[in-house]
């Protein structure tokens, strides 16, 4: 266990904004994490936990004991077609994505080159092209502060749209350490998203295994997304919001162009890049604070932006969306920020 105190978190977030925390402390054996725990209760600060920082905003110095599970190690169980794959919270989620798929397992492949680390993706569900993590999820293993160990299958995490319990009742009380996801060497491929189709239509063919499709995903990504290496940048920076169906029916008759994609349930799911285009925000620049030329949904730092200017932006193009559509866009991200 390494522990560091008044430790800059600049290299710990892809917004890569500067921000000193009390303790940072890596752990990276399983048996550190309550050690770790106990020493963020015995030092009377909170603690939070922070994987790839990929998804996270962080708007001023943080007085918290900051927990990072670097816990690697892949394990795989065969039960004929299904592979059971057991995976450290450490573990680059872009190099599991890889692993599986070079060995013909499916079920990742839609997921592939989304930053971060394994722990990090049951607490927002991640999501993309189609599939969501909650689709492959078996249970994870950690340590809840108060609980102790916990072995916790889907239904206890209550995933939702970018949402679990670790986002909610279990926030800075959980630390994930490992994560087991059902896979099937036969698992059929998943095309159904739009933006998949239309590449493929553009290319006259489809991928025909697993890790054709997973490149494909990347390449599309790759051509949207900007490369957190190069530009600070936390994916999408907003969720899309959910209307009821009345509501999207009223705007549709006002903004003909309004996309809607239909949910479960009744309500429909709107783009908020298009929201955020349409009030002029893509490309937009307020010092180094920016929205992103090739996707409106993705904020940027063109270099020293602070947490607190880039929030400052956020704040304005929600406030824009809300004058001109009635909609509230809420942050996908987590905003980080101690008085
Ligand atoms: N659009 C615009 N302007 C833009 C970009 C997109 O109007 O600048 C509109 C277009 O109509 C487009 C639609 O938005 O068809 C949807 O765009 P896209 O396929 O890029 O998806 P998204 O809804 O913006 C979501 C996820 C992404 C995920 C993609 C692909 C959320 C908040 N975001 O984005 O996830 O990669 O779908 O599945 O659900 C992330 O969570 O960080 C993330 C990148």
């Amino acid at each position: 266990m390494k522990v560091q105190k008044h430790f800059d978190i600049r290299h710990h977030n892809s917004f890569r904004v500067s921000a000193h925390v009390r303790y940072f402390v890596e752990t990276e054996k399983e048996e550190e994490v309550p050690t770790a725990m106990e020493m963020a209760e015995h030092l009377g600060y909170p603690m939070m936990v922070l994987g790839g920082g990929s998804n996270l905003l962080i708007c001023s110095d943080l007085n918290r004991v900051v927990i990072h599970p670097n816990l690697q190690g892949i394990k795989e169980h065969h039960h004929g077609s299904e592979v059971i794959v057991e995976a450290g919270a450490g573990v680059n989620w872009h190099q599991l994505v890889r692993y599986t798929v070079e060995r013909g397992y499916g079920g990742l492949e839609n997921l592939a080159l989304i930053p971060g680390m394994v722990g990090a993706a049951p607490v927002q569900n991640i999501g993309a092209y189609g599939v969501e993590l909650k689709d492959v999820f078996v249970d994870l293993l950690g340590y809840h502060r108060a609980h102790g160990r916990m072995v916790m299958d889907a239904g206890a995490c209550r995933f939702a749209y970018r949402d679990s319990v670790f986002k909610g009742e279990f926030k800075d009380a959980f630390v994930v350490c490992s994560v087991r996801l059902r896979l099937h060497k036969q698992a059929k491929l998943n095309l159904s998203y739009e933006a998949l189709q239309r590449e493929i239509q553009k290319r006259g063919h489809e991928p025909t295994n697993h890790a054709e499709l997973a490149d494909l995903v990347a390449e599309i990504r790759s051509s949207k997304l900007p490369d957190p290496d190069f530009i600070g940048n936390a994916g999408s920076f907003f969720k899309n919001p959910i209307l009821t169906a009345e509501q999207y029916k009223q705007l549709k008759a006002q903004f003909p162009d309004m996309p809607g994609y239909q949910t479960a349930t009744e309500r429909v799911k709107t783009s908020a890049a298009w929201l955020i285009e349409q009030c002029g925000w893509k490309g937009a620049r307020k010092g180094d604070a920016g929205v992103y030329n090739k996707h409106a949904l993705v904020l940027v730092n063109h270099g020293r932006a602070s947490g607190a200017d880039l929030w400052t932006l956020a704040s304005e193009i929600r406030q824009s969306v809300f004058d001109r559509f009635k909609i509230v866009i809420d942050p996908e991200v987590d905003i980080l920020q101690d008085s």
